[in-house]
């Protein structure tokens, strides 16, 4: 039996995520980054799925999101769109795709649509990314923005603490936020900073804003699925709540197996031809 609460079966749209928006129904997003996983969160009704670049963390094992390519990100996403009827697909674009030209910024995210059929992209950052964001919606390729913690923009941060806690940066992330709306971005994740700013900008924004370490005052959450599992067992900040112990559940799994091969245990004579 299903455990769910989500009854529509439609498919999600942008469209359909500015609706929920306007009806007060909050957005529920999770990472996904293969074919199996997205298939299961599917099922349970998630209403987007991001094809993180945080793939190049939990999946790849690397310290920052910075090494994955677009190669890797679309064989993600092909793996994910694979898994999904309902949820409404978006494949991050990576690190050096977009940042500093918009013809190969155009280039990439046509490459992401058509080689993965995912539905929309995502891109880190404000006016400093306005043409490469204005190209691609021109194109008809939907935009979701990504501003505060911007993790590939790491080596200027230096930390991943939680940003827009001083007046200017707030100012320039409220600014931000209002230019991705006007040039047509659909939504906007917001990530690691003050609760009482994601709520405001939330409130002066029509499309949604979904956050990360950015209370409760938004319009949908998102996480990344290997920590809420957990399955990532090093990554405990504040803002994460675990719905699962996957790690135990894993090694506990595994350590049977493995004493019932040692044991000869495993397979019995009804696993057997
Ligand atoms: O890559 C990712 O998983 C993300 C989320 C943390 C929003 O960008």
């Amino acid at each position: 039996m299903s455990t769910n609460t989500v009854d529509d079966k439609r498919k999600v749209t942008t469209s359909r995520l500015i609706e929920m928006k306007q009806r007060g129904e909050k957005i529920a997003m999770l990472t996904a980054y293969d074919y199996s996983m997205a298939k299961l969160i599917d099922e349970a009704g998630i209403d987007v799925i991001l094809v993180g670049d945080s793939a190049s963390n939990v999946m790849a094992g690397n310290i920052t999101t910075l090494p994955i390519t677009l190669d890797q990100m679309i064989y993600h996403a092909k793996s994910v769109i694979k898994g999904t009827k309902r949820a409404l697909v978006v494949c991050d674009m990576p690190f050096g795709t977009y940042q500093g030209n918009s013809k190969e910024a155009l280039a990439s995210a046509i490459r992401i649509m058509k080689e993965s059929h995912a539905e929309a992209v995502k891109m880190e950052g404000g006016s400093e990314i306005r043409e490469s964001i204005e190209r691609i919606l021109c194109a008809g390729i939907p935009v979701m923005g990504h501003l505060g913690l911007t993790p590939q923009s790491i080596n200027k941060f230096g930390t991943y603490a939680v940003r827009a806690k001083e007046e200017r940066e707030a100012e320039k992330l409220l600014a931000d936020a209002h230019l991705l709306e006007e040039i047509g971005c659909f939504a906007l994740v917001l990530e690691k900073i003050p609760a009482k700013l994601a709520e405001r900008v939330a409130s002066e924004l029509t499309i949604p804003v979904i956050g990360i370490g950015a209370g409760g005052g938004v319009d949908g959450q998102v996480l990344v699925m290997h920590d809420m599992l957990g399955i990532n067992q090093g990554f405990s900040p504040k803002f994460l709540r675990r719905y699962a112990d996957l790690s135990t559940i894993i090694n506990q799994a595994v350590g049977r197996y493995i004493d019932d091969v040692k044991t000869s245990d495993f397979p019995n004579a009804s696993e057997q031809y």
